[in-house]
């Protein structure tokens, strides 16, 4: 069965192809709504409280048949029936089945939780189109079962939006979703055996306009804030910053001298207006990014930000470019933050008080809770402090930064190095690498094509001439769940981190603390030498609890963590730590080479 849906989703993903037509996509119409919304309504209360039929009312016609039809799609080659099966909490959604004139049917499907009601349409053969789930964003996702008119002829399907969709076949234990653990327990007589299309639960709010217009608590003010470092491009030579102000500001620069330097020099930030129409009490900003470039080789800098002016500088900070020839150093790693911030916030600045020697914060997706509403950034940027004005941070996307389908936000507040798979296919920065000392990183998109980012991986991994291999992305090849152990990541990934000895795989996710003995070809293997060691953890306040796992060396949960991981070039050494909020070691190994 895995193999089956390796080469199936194979299949799929070469298939993926972005929305149809010349219009605006769901994406832009969701935006462009929640503009008009605002615009047209003043009273925050009432656009807060407005339920999904209200905001119905509000659609344009070219907006319901976008909405009505562009989320998923695909082309078939012979005529279907499409039968969508959709939560029964719905009362009248999707809103687009009777209005595309689906029938309702008397058959049902049930999962351990949720019973899912069926409508049916007959499609010619050529492109079929669905809907979004709901704009409320509640409820799960209707799952697609496909029939062919003609039962002789094998439905082929083409062009499949979006590619992560795959195919199954409608029994009993059969999961209708591809990123959510639900099993079928009771399905309709007539469509056992037939094509199951798996949907993605975690696409269900992406029209979501309901109860998404509120305050930040932290407005941006014409002073800089969320002054972030990250790299761009190689850590030994450049530095990227970037920070926000509000609207009124709309050029940024900045200033960095060596430590020892006088003088500065400066640099003209791009600025970009950047608009959140739900966000109430601020809604449009400027965002400002510089990359610094030609800089020296373990080095450490002033910098400031502003906008040219001398009364708008921001505080002095500090960076060091990473060293030219490799030298001991020491990085940190968190699982998702996502929920508790402020408690988020404090495990960050003890592990900087305790750590202030890490080079860098590496964290490994869901950043934050809802990805696509800017006050849960504002409160994430808030609780790291000037945390990040002094580190970079390494992030990778989760699944909340997916959040309305894209991670738009996650994608305006990092400047992250455009040296990723073929961009056709994924785009600039979602997935990167850099080198580090005599360490190699690589950054990997686990909600987006999997397949597209293979041959790069392992153009990468092959490429490197570094000591220590690392692999950061969201959803755990091995989980502190086995149950829901991503197997199609560690089918197409696993063997390559094998042949290319990848030595840890930082992951998130699972909300606990996980870490296997080192693996190889999916089993134990004698040392981490010959395996590679997967890691799950947390570093908020929202935990899972786990089952008992024969690969795993370390679990536990309910504690948020951070782990310091100690490079040493004496004895090629890797000490790895992980601490409680306390400081107190909670794990720790060492790899020798
Ligand atoms: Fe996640």
């Amino acid at each position: 069965m895995l193999i089956k849906n390796v080469v199936i989703t194979l299949i799929f993903c070469s298939m993926a192809f972005a929305h149809v037509g010349e219009h605006a996509s769901i994406h832009d119409t969701v935006h462009n709504i929640k503009q008009r919304l605002r615009q047209k309504i003043f009273d925050i209360n009432r656009l807060q409280t407005m339920s999904a039929t209200e905001l119905h009312s509000h659609l344009t016609q070219e907006e319901r048949k976008i909405l009505g039809s562009e989320h998923l799609s695909f082309v078939t080659n012979t005529a279907l029936d499409v039968y969508v099966a959709k939560d029964i909490r719905f009362q009248d959604g999707p809103f687009w089945l009777q209005e595309r004139n689906f029938q309702k049917t008397s058959w049902t499907f049930a999962t351990n939780n949720t019973t899912y009601q069926v409508w049916k349409k007959t499609f010619p053969r050529g492109w079929v189109g669905l809907g979004v789930n709901s704009l409320s964003g509640d409820n799960k996702h209707y799952f697609v079962v496909l029939c062919a008119k003609d039962k002789k002829t094998n439905i082929k399907l083409d062009k499949v939006y979006p590619g992560q969709h795959n195919e199954g076949i409608v029994q009993i234990g059969e999961s209708p979703y591809v990123d959510f653990p639900d099993k079928l327990t009771q399905i309709p007589q007539e469509l056992q055996g037939k094509m199951l299309l798996r949907t993605m639960q975690e696409r269900s709010n992406v029209a979501k306009l309901a109860g998404i217009f509120t305050d930040t608590n932290y407005p941006a003010s014409i002073h800089p804030d969320q002054i972030v470092l990250t790299w761009g491009a190689d850590p030994r030579t450049t530095q990227s910053v970037q920070w926000r102000t509000s609207k009124e500001v709309n050029s940024g620069m900045v200033r960095y001298r060596e430590q020892s330097a006088t003088q500065w020099e400066f640099l003209q930030a791009k600025t970009k207006k950047l608009e959140t129409p739900e966000t109430v009490n601020d809604p449009v900003i400027n965002r400002h990014s510089a990359h610094l470039t030609n800089l020296k080789p373990g080095t450490t800098y002033q910098y400031s930000v502003g906008n040219g002016n001398s009364d708008n500088w921001s505080k002095t900070f500090e960076f060091t470019t990473a060293p030219q020839n490799p030298q001991s150093f020491s990085f940190v790693y968190m699982g998702d933050a996502q929920n508790g911030l402020d408690t988020w916030g404090k495990l960050l600045a003890n592990s900087f008080q305790a750590q202030p020697n890490a080079a860098f914060f590496v964290m490994a997706g869901d950043l934050v809770n809802k990805g696509a509403e800017r006050f849960d950034w504002d409160h994430f940027f808030h609780s790291a402090g000037d945390i990040f004005s002094q580190r970079p941070i390494v992030p990778a996307i989760g699944n909340h930064e997916m959040h309305g389908g894209y991670p738009t936000l996650y994608r305006e507040m990092f400047k992250l190095p455009r040296n990723g798979p073929d961009t056709t296919w994924i785009d600039p920065e979602r997935a990167y690498s850099f080198e580090y000392g005599n360490a190699c990183f690589i950054v990997l998109d686990t909600n987006t094509l999997i397949d597209f980012q293979t041959k790069w991986l392992e153009e990468r991994l092959k490429n490197t001439k570094a000591l220590w291999k690392f692999v950061i992305y969201h959803h755990p090849a091995y989980s502190p769940r086995p149950s829901i152990n991503n197997t199609y990541i560690s089918a197409v990934w696993g063997p390559i981190f094998d042949k290319y000895h990848v030595d840890v795989a930082l992951q998130g996710h699972d909300h606990s603390y996980m870490r296997t003995h080192p693996l190889k070809n999916h089993k134990k293997a004698p040392t981490a030498n010959e395996g590679t060691i997967y890691v799950v953890s947390v570093s908020g306040t929202k935990f899972y609890s786990q089952n008992p796992y024969k690969n795993g060396a370390v679990s536990f949960t309910n504690v948020s963590t951070y782990q310091l991981l100690d490079i040493q070039i004496e004895g090629r050494k890797l000490i790895y730590k992980a601490y409680d909020i306390n400081g107190v070691l909670k794990d720790e190994f060492v790899i020798e080479k």
